[in-house]
């Protein structure tokens, strides 16, 4: 034991935040959206031919999507330009892809490592595919539900088999002979409706997928991008068909993650006196939780330069600090517009001049990690006050946070780089678990902190 927390302490120099108590100033590019990313590679399974996309994310799970389609005999080539070491570097990658019928067989694993887009997504591509396909993923992944996904597929034809615990991957997808339905799902998961619809681009007759209420729409997006046919209705079902040929390769540019730059908004909105602007931030209408709670938290949080880039909307965020944020509710319809940034805003909840209260968010607990348990847990340590639900959480906010603890991340990057913001928002920082995790969505993200902090 005390060895273990020796070695902790020695990580802990490099892993702490230049400095506590500081502000924020300057401006960064955040990297390439995850989700926009996932789906620009993916997609390239429905052309022929060599696409280009600028600014994919950098993001170890956008990794193994690339290490996946290669599996099934798509190519990458990387071009870089501007300074790569600046956070504006802008990496073009060139997919070369054989078009759906040139896809193969591998008989390798398709390793999702800690990707449920990338596993989920796939699941409705090779489930439309005709051989087999085996996919699995690390420990966390290996704990997260694809019944979700694979059941509504086994619908339309599919068959799986699990490999080892049932509704987990490891698992077994015999794809072809697809049949289109009609979903109408009670989770509002973008992961499961893009599935869906892109199994439903290989299935016969049509597929019409409805969400119990607005998540991101990226695919619906991308497909008129892109020219891949679909039909959206006022209610927001998508439907498909069956595609009947290759779309031509396409020319790409993935907007800056609103994900990674909600931990900055946060960071700055808490200290005040800071004043950042985050550049080129992709603003999909299912996802702005992150912006809207700041803002009914009465933080000074303004978009720039609003515009659309290749069929999203995309925006300069500049955030300024003030002195102490207001309380806020989320809960309902709202969750899924930022499932991903609650933890972040759980510290913007423990610093502010009253309640941050989260209901209806039980979707957290199976994301990488149970994230209600860890964000319990660590502001706890941090010496926050706050309440844990089966679906949320109630925190009463301080002037101050007293900090130290242990901050645990059990391997989850949107808890590590909490974990980053908590240090530089808290007296005393506390120790982080690790922050190598980070790199599964920003792998820079230390890097680009510190040029903001001052
Ligand atoms: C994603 C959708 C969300 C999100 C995940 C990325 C996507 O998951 O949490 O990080 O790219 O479609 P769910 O749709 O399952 O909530």
């Amino acid at each position: 034991m005390k060895a273990k927390s020796k070695l902790a302490q020695s990580y802990n120099k490099e892993m702490t935040i230049k400095t506590t108590k500081t502000k924020l100033a300057g401006e960064i590019f955040v990297p390439g959206d995850k989700s926009v990313s996932h789906r620009a590679l993916m997609f390239a399974v429905f052309s022929q031919g060599k696409s280009r996309v600028t600014g994919l994310s950098p993001a170890q799970d956008c990794q193994s999507t690339m290490d996946c389609l290669r599996q099934l005999g798509l190519d990458f080539s990387l071009e870089t330009t501007g300074n790569t070491g600046s956070t504006h570097a802008q990496p073009v990658t060139i997919i070369h892809s054989p078009g759906l019928s040139g896809l193969k067989s591998s008989d390798k694993l398709m390793d999702a490592g800690n990707s449920g887009t990338t596993i989920r997504l796939l699941s409705g591509i090779c489930a439309g595919l005709p051989f087999e396909s085996r996919f699995d993923g690390d420990e966390s992944l290996r704990k997260r539900p694809m019944a979700r996904v694979l059941q509504p597929l086994a619908e339309m034809g599919a068959k799986f088999r699990y490999e080892k615990e049932e509704g987990k991957p490891p698992f077994i997808i015999a794809g072809g002979n697809l049949q289109g339905r009609d979903f109408v799902l009670k989770v509002a998961s973008a992961q499961v409706e893009t599935a869906l619809l892109l199994a439903g681009l290989q299935a016969s007759g049509r597929t019409s997928v409805q969400l119990p209420h607005i998540a991101r729409d990226h695919t619906q997006r991308m497909f008129q991008y892109l020219g891949l046919p679909f039909e959206r209705d006022a209610q927001g079902k998508t439907t498909v068909a069956r595609l009947t040929a290759s779309i031509a390769p396409y020319e790409l540019t993935v907007p800056g993650d609103i994900s990674s730059a909600a931990f900055f908004m946060v960071a700055a909105s808490c200290l005040e006196g800071s004043n950042i602007l985050l550049k080129n931030v992709g603003f999909n209408p299912g996802r702005t939780l992150i912006f809207d709670v700041l803002k009914e938290m009465q933080a000074d949080v303004s978009l720039e330069n609003v515009r659309e880039q290749c069929g999203e909307p995309v925006a300069d965020i500049r955030v300024k600090g003030v002195k102490r944020l207001k309380g806020a509710t989320i809960s309902g319809e709202k969750i899924a517009s930022g499932v991903d940034e609650i933890p972040i805003l759980a510290l913007a909840g423990s610093l502010c001049d009253g309640q941050l209260k989260v209901t209806d968010a039980s979707e957290l607990r199976h994301k990488e990690s149970d994230r209600l348990a860890l964000i319990a847990q660590n502001i706890g340590a941090i010496g926050g006050l706050i309440q844990e639900f089966d679906d949320g959480f109630i925190i009463t906010g301080q002037e101050q946070l007293k900090g130290g603890g242990h901050w645990q991340t059990k391997l989850d990057h949107r808890l590590a780089m909490s974990g980053l913001v908590a240090q530089a928002l808290c007296k005393s920082p506390p120790e982080i678990e690790e922050i190598a995790s980070a790199g599964i969505s920003y792998p820079q993200f230390k890097r680009d902190f510190d040029i903001l902090v001052t």
